[in-house]
Order: structure tokens, then C-alpha cells, then sequence
């Protein structure tokens, strides 16, 4: 789990920028093109907009890259009410709510309010997505499966602040526990739950759910992930 974040102090707030959890989805550079400008150096200016604009373009970055904090009175980041995991076509699993990421053995790695998790197999940065998705002949349409879990309206469930644990599972899937919504990538179907096992090596016949697949795909997590 690299590491490689960097600071870009302005008179309102200050944003910070993991390089490792950019998957370069773009929200930023168009909800504020003035702010997030990748042909500039440095490529972000703190103090290009108002601090409230830039709070809320940072709020929709789906991997937890971009963070910040004010220094002019303004409000902290808010945490999500709701743990939610939607499954991207094709892609990653875009977490939000109140995340936990912790260790086989309880430890907690992080503590985060977004997070894109690889489910492909092939991340470098494992659990975390790192894009490697685009390069394999991989697809998926982004839905349920046959969900363990019990259907509902997308905005049900509120997490009333209990975290959501997520545990990658040493050579095998990653571990949810604590309140969840699983959401299609159109968000058009949802199911909950408070446990369950989503597939992260992309050979389940299931996805986003765990069929076992792993263990005859010879999926292997390295040691970070
Ligand atoms: S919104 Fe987040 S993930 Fe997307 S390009 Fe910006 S920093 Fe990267
Ligand atoms: S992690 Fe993919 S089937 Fe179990």
C-alpha cells in the first residue's frame, strides 16, 4: 500500500493528493478545471476557487486521492451517513461511508471516507485499484449477481455512524462487515447486508460476490494487499 501523497497548502484550505489512488477518473480536473489543471505544475492551485467549490469537486474524487483541510472556519470533511459499495462496470468497487480498512488480524490500516478497491486481480497496489483493468481482457457488467443478500431501495440503510470493515483476505476476497447497500453500477438495483465476500481476483462466476474462484485461478495478493 504505496504511499505517495503530497500537500498543496492555500490561504483557505489545504489539499492533499495520493498519487498511489488516483485512477485519473478526472471528476476533479472537470468540476474544477481551474484548480485541478494536469498540464500545469504544480497541478493544483488551492487558491483558484472559492473553498466551499473546492470541498464539494473533492467530495466526489471516488478514491480517497484527493483530502483537505480548512484553515478558514469552514466545515471538516463531511463522513458519508451510509456505507456503500458500487460495483463499476468493468472496473473497480468504489467504496463510501465510514470505511475501515484492517488486517486478517484485526489491525486497522486505514481510515478513509472513499476508497477504490481492485477486483480484477491485477492491481500493483492492491486492495487499492491502480487501473491495471484497462490493460487486461477483462470485463464485467457491473451487476449484483446472485446476491446472498436481501434487495431494497438504493437509499435505504443508514449506517446511524457504525464503520464499515473491509478485510482483504490473505490470497482471497475481499471481507465486508458492518452495515453495507452493494450497488450496480447504475445504482438501479441494491441489496444490504452486514456481511459479505466480494470477489477481487476477477475469476469469480458470481461477481461482485466470492464463489471460490480464487483458489483455482491461483489468485495470490502480495504481502501489502
Ligand atoms: S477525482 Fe480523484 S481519482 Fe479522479 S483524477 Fe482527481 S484525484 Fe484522481
Ligand atoms: S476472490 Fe474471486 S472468487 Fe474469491
Amino acid at each position: 500500500m504505496a504511499d505517495k501523497t503530497f500537500r498543496y497548502p492555500g490561504d483557505a484550505l489545504t489539499i492533499t493528493y495520493d498519487l498511489a489512488r488516483c485512477i485519473h477518473a478526472a471528476e476533479c480536473v472537470r468540476g474544477l478545471p481551474a484548480v485541478f489543471d494536469p498540464d500545469r505544475t504544480p497541478w493544483i492551485d488551492p487558491d483558484a476557487a472559492d473553498a466551499d467549490a473546492i470541498a464539494a469537486v473533492i467530495h466526489r474524487c471516488p478514491t480517497g486521492a484527493l483530502h483537505y483541510t480548512r484553515h478558514d472556519g469552514g466545515p471538516p470533511e463531511p463522513v458519508p451517513t451510509r456505507n456503500t459499495v458500487r460495483v463499476v462496470q468493468g472496473g473497480p468497487l468504489f467504496a463510501r461511508g465510514r470505511l475501515v480498512l484492517t488486517t486478517e488480524q484485526g489491525e486497522t490500516r486505514l481510515e478513509e471516507t472513499r476508497m477504490a478497491l481492485c477486483r480484477c486481480g491485477a492491481s500493483q497496489n492492491k486492495p487499492f485499484c491502480d487501473n491495471s483493468h484497462q490493460h487486461l481482457d477483462w470485463d464485467d457488467a457491473g451487476t449484483l449477481g446472485t446476491s446472498p443478500l436481501p434487495e431494497g431501495p438504493a437509499d435505504a440503510d443508514d449506517a446511524d455512524g457504525e464503520p464499515l470493515r473491509i478485510t482483504p483476505a490473505t490470497d482471497g476476497p475481499l471481507l465486508l462487515q458492518g452495515p453495507v447497500t452493494l450497488l450496480s453500477d447504475d445504482e438501479t438495483t441494491a441489496v444490504h447486508g452486514r456481511k459479505a465476500a466480494l470477489c477481487r481476483c476477477g475469476g469469480s462466476h458470481n461477481k461482485p460476490f466470492c464463489d471460490g474462484s480464487h483458489r483455482t485461478v491461483g489468485f495470490r495478493s502480495d504481502a501489502a494487499g
